[in-house]
């Protein structure tokens, strides 16, 4: 089956598409590129890079309005830009009582929607955890407290969910997060790449959060029974990333060292 469509009257034959095409799917015949049905998995390296833009993948025919064109020679974001964010962004458990709207959760839905992923899959989906926080929590404690006696964070835990007295504002998962954040993928990257860019967008808009190590533990301790909380994901996936999230009411004034990075060269 041909994924690709090729205008012949735009291509001039200069074969950039079939240099690129990892799948070996395009020859050239008599100057034109021509879709020859190899095992084209829709990446768009061809028609991203095309001069002439002749090239249309099958799959995203109805999605034109994605397509725009950009100065290749011009870099959006600095780098000096780009590592001042980096260097403000902070992890934030304290948020107003206000909470995010769909809205904006569907343009934080982008850092995903232009993330990388293995072999062009486009399998990580998200969940918003928001009035059945109680539950998902419950839930969750039931999975990790295998755990506890590995973790006092878990044993903390436990403890407050049996206190009817307990501070709402001092969750020892949450802190002050009403709004949780998951990522299900079969694989792991997928996920936390989607996940950090969504962290980062989510800074650009004055939002703020935190990944929840205790929260993705359920899944290494048991997934399948983490995902009968979910019945609409496929429960061949996992859920590699938990983010909470929410809008800050603290203002970070100054960024703090890290430890140096180390890195290797061979
Ligand atoms: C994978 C991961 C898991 C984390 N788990 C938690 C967590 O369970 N609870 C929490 O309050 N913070 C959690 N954090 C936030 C870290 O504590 C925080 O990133 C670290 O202290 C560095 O601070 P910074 O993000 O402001 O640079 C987690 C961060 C990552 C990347």
């Amino acid at each position: 089956m041909k994924h690709l469509i090729i205008d012949e009257a735009k291509c001039i034959g200069c074969g950039l598409c079939k240099q690129v095409c990892i799948r070996d799917n395009i020859e050239i015949v008599d100057g034109k590129a021509v879709d020859i049905e190899s095992n084209c998995f829709d990446c768009g390296q061809c028609s991203t890079l095309c001069p002439t833009n002749a090239i249309t993948i099958k799959a995203y025919d109805n999605d034109n309005e994605e397509i725009e064109d950009y100065n290749p020679d011009s870099i959006p974001v600095s780098y000096d830009d780009m590592l001042q964010f980096y260097k403000q962004r902070r992890t934030c458990r304290w948020f107003k009582d206000e909470k995010i709207s769909q809205e904006t959760f569907d343009k934080l839905m982008k850092g995903a929607y232009y993330s990388p992923n293995r072999q062009n899959i486009q399998d990580v989906e998200f969940v918003v955890v928001d009035e059945k926080m109680p539950e998902f929590i419950d839930h969750i404690y039931s999975i990790i407290s295998a755990k506890e006696d590995e973790f006092f964070r878990i044993k903390q835990v436990g403890e407050y969910l049996r206190d009817e007295n307990h501070d709402p504002k001092r969750h020892p998962l949450l802190w002050e997060g009403q709004q949780l954040l998951l990522a299900f993928s079969e694989n792991k990257t997928d996920a936390v790449i989607a996940m950090t860019r969504i962290e980062l967008l989510a800074y650009s808009l004055g939002l703020g959060g935190f990944h929840s190590l205790f929260i993705g533990m359920a899944d290494e301790v048991d997934n399948k029974e983490l995902m009968k909380f979910f019945p609409e994901i496929d429960s061949a996936k996992h859920m590699y990333a938990a983010f909470v999230i929410g809008i800050p009411r603290v203002k970070y004034r100054r960024t703090r060292p890290h430890k140096e990075i180390k890195l290797h060269y061979m």
